[in-house]
């Protein structure tokens, strides 16, 4: 993608998920009794939380994934969460304090935020559904970093949208450009790279597993979850 137009999609990109997390509920409030292990998701955030002391979630969104972790995890462990959507931030950090989490934090920020951070800050990285909603030159810088953050040992939790077909994305109405990028309503929804790609973008960490996870109530295909080692 050329320069101008990679600034103008992932500006597009801010902008409607920042609107998107507008519509977000009032913060809600989680407590241990509300969380079970009750599918793939589950079971590697489970997996990430036990091993991990100190925990990353990049493109967190509303931050229910990385609260859910914390359930999960030692009650000493510290968890950071960071997203370029101000409403997203927000609803993510009143869900914590209502919920008692008081080792979460969410903040805004983004690529430049990571680089600031130290080499081995982290001993678990989760990642969903960021890096296939942004364009491939954008996602590959923060691949990069994800492998600098992240401590030896370290486990990376990545998760990815399912591949649209051409078939599929007709139906959608979805537009598709030359380089297989899938736009709804001219804002890019997926880079669709399939799961090889991935996994080379992503060495010399070590895929351990792969996992589908089927989203409760959603008559979609599943999305893809790649367990890392570092
Ligand atoms: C599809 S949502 C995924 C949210 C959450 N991780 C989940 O799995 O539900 C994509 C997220 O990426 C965030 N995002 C988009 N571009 C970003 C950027 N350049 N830096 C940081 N966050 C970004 C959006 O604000 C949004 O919260």
């Amino acid at each position: 993608m050329e320069k101008e137009k990679l600034q103008n999609t992932n500006y597009d990109l801010r902008k409607f998920w920042n609107e998107a997390y507008k519509e977000e509920n009032a913060p809600a409030t989680i407590s241990k009794n509300d969380i079970e292990i009750s599918d793939a998701l589950d079971e590697c955030l489970n997996e990430l939380a036990k091993s991990s002391t100190s925990i990353l979630d990049i493109g967190c969104g509303d931050g229910i994934m990385l609260l859910e972790a914390s359930f999960f995890a030692d009650e000493n462990a510290r968890l950071l969460g960071i997203d370029s959507s101000e409403n997203a931030i927000r609803y993510a950090n009143a869900t914590a304090i209502n919920s008692k989490r008081s080792n979460i934090s969410y903040k805004l920020g983004g690529l430049e935020t990571l680089s600031k951070m130290k080499d081995g800050s982290f001993d678990g990285i989760i990642c969903s559904n960021f890096l296939d909603v942004i364009p491939v030159e954008s996602a590959i810088p923060f691949i990069k970093e994800i492998q600098r953050l992240l401590s030896k040992g370290g486990h990376l939790l990545f998760k990815c949208n399912f591949i649209i077909g051409e078939k599929s994305a007709k139906a959608m109405n979805a537009k598709v450009d030359d380089e297989g990028n899938v736009y709804l309503s001219g804002i890019l929804r997926s880079n669709n790279r399939i799961d090889d790609e991935w996994v080379k973008s992503f060495s010399p960490l070590r895929l351990l597993y792969k996992k589908e996870y089927a989203r409760l109530g959603e008559d979609r295909p599943k999305d893809r979850i790649f367990y890392f080692e570092k």
